[in-house]
């Protein structure tokens, strides 16, 4: 060990366990580009402002969480705590929305960073990959949200995972409810900090976790009973779609989420077998988010899944990835001259399109056979000074146990052949 370790909160993805991520990552990816969302990427900062606004004042991420910095220029930076800010900026600044062709649909991945306290499935370094669908308000873009989400988990194997689903109402309806909430809670018996969050966001009051919050809270009004009916049309057009889709879904009334951008549809994927942390993603729309950083007036939907947390269901639900072995072919040469020869053959074989790797450190036979077990490779190559005298290399197809010389000139095309 060094003198360093990872910061706190922090881990290291290292091999085998890092191929798990980079599949998962692929398995959210994939139905998204299949769809017609167009890779994003953004940078890992930006001012401090994008996210005060865009994610909101008030919110725990924005004044507990946030990494920022001030660089010796004098700007003032913040690491992304979330990707949603990020993308609309991008979007916005890029004219993406003006191409004429909305709703113009992203999907994006990559590493986000919470001050946040560290436990199991929390962290303050994590990933995530993401789809925000933005310029146009319809629930079908709602429900292929969500539908793409289910069918990334189904396509790793998941199974123990739920969908919660509300509305949080719009800017019409919510500032109704927001109000009618406001006085019902100022009633209660409440500390100080819980008080002050009644003022800037009390739907979030909602989410208390305390048993002596929760009893006072169960004659709250109810957002469902504010809903205007355009909202509640929306909210019942996704239902339906999911329901035709064959997704199945949960309806809980109590589930708000943390950012203020959030409107209407608010769904997320929690599993059964992750314990407190238990949600592996979420979405919402973000019909302000795009006037909150100064943009015209743009609805969007959008969501993210959590990488870490998605690794965490599989190893919960015991679920091992099939993932093809990466390396085709190794090539472990005895003495030097074998060494040069062989290399030569690996990069060929590399050039053609051949996984290949090679037995470095002049390592003796069995050491080395033992490393071609572990690459997984399904032929091996195995040459030393009497086979080169005779112009071959040792075949070994590590599948069926076989072996026997083939030509050295040919060893690259008969490889190639072999593997399709
Ligand atoms: P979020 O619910 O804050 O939403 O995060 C989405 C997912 O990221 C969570 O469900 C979780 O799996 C993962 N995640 C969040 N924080 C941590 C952490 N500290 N450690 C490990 N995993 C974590 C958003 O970020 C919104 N931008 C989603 C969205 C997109 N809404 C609209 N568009």
């Amino acid at each position: 060990m060094s003198t360093f370790q990872a910061p706190k909160g922090t881990y290291d993805l290292t091999p085998p366990r890092s191929a798990t991520f980079l599949a998962v990552r692929e398995a959210i990816a994939a139905p998204l580009r299949d769809s017609g969302y167009g890779y994003i990427e953004t940078p890992g900062f930006e001012n401090v402002e994008l996210f005060a606004r865009g994610v909101g004042e008030s919110t725990d991420i924005v004044t507990k969480e946030m990494y920022t910095l001030t660089t010796k220029g004098g700007s003032q930076l913040a690491l992304r705590p979330e990707g949603t800010a990020s993308v609309l900026r991008a979007a916005l600044e890029a004219n993406l929305h003006k191409a004429g062709n909305l709703p113009v649909k992203l999907w994006y991945s990559g590493s986000y960073y919470r001050y946040e306290r560290p436990q199991a499935g929390r962290y303050r370094h994590f990933s995530q990959v993401g789809a925000e669908a933005i310029g146009t308000e319809d629930p079908v873009l709602d429900a292929e949200l969500i539908i793409l989400a289910d069918q990334a988990y189904r396509s790793l194997g998941l199974r123990r995972f739920r969908i919660l689903l509300n509305s949080l109402g719009d800017k019409e309806c919510r500032p109704v409810y927001r109000e009618a909430l406001q006085t019902f809670l100022r009633d209660l018996d409440l500390d100080e900090e819980t008080r002050r969050r009644i003022e800037i966001n009390p739907l979030r009051v909602l989410d208390d976790k305390r048993a002596d919050v929760r009893k006072q809270l169960t004659d709250a009004p109810k957002l469902r009973d504010y809903l205007c009916d355009a909202c509640k049309a929306y909210h019942e057009e996704v239902r339906a779609l999911l329901t035709t889709a064959g997704v199945a879904f949960e309806d809980d009334e109590k589930l708000v989420r943390g950012l203020d951008y959030y409107t209407r549809t608010t769904f997320e994927f929690v599993h059964d077998g992750l314990g407190a942390q238990s949600a592996v993603g979420g979405g919402d729309g973000d019909d302000g988010l795009s006037e909150m950083i100064g943009g015209p007036e743009l609805p969007s939907v959008g969501w993210a899944l959590g990488v870490d947390r998605t690794v965490l269901a599989l190893e919960a639900e015991g679920i091992e990835l099939d993932l093809p072995s990466t390396t085709s072919v190794y090539a472990v040469p005895l003495g030097e001259e074998a060494r040069r020869v062989l290399f030569g053959v690996v990069t060929e074989l590399r050039r053609a399109g051949v996984a290949a790797d090679f037995a470095f450190g002049g390592r003796g036979l069995k050491g080395a056979m033992k490393s071609a077990n572990r690459s997984g490779a399904r032929y091996t190559l195995v040459a030393g000074e009497r086979d080169l005298a005779e112009g071959v290399v040792q075949l070994k197809d590590m599948e069926s146990g076989e072996q026997g010389p083939v030509a050295l000139a040919e060893v690259a095309a008969e490889l190639t052949k072999r593997l399709g």
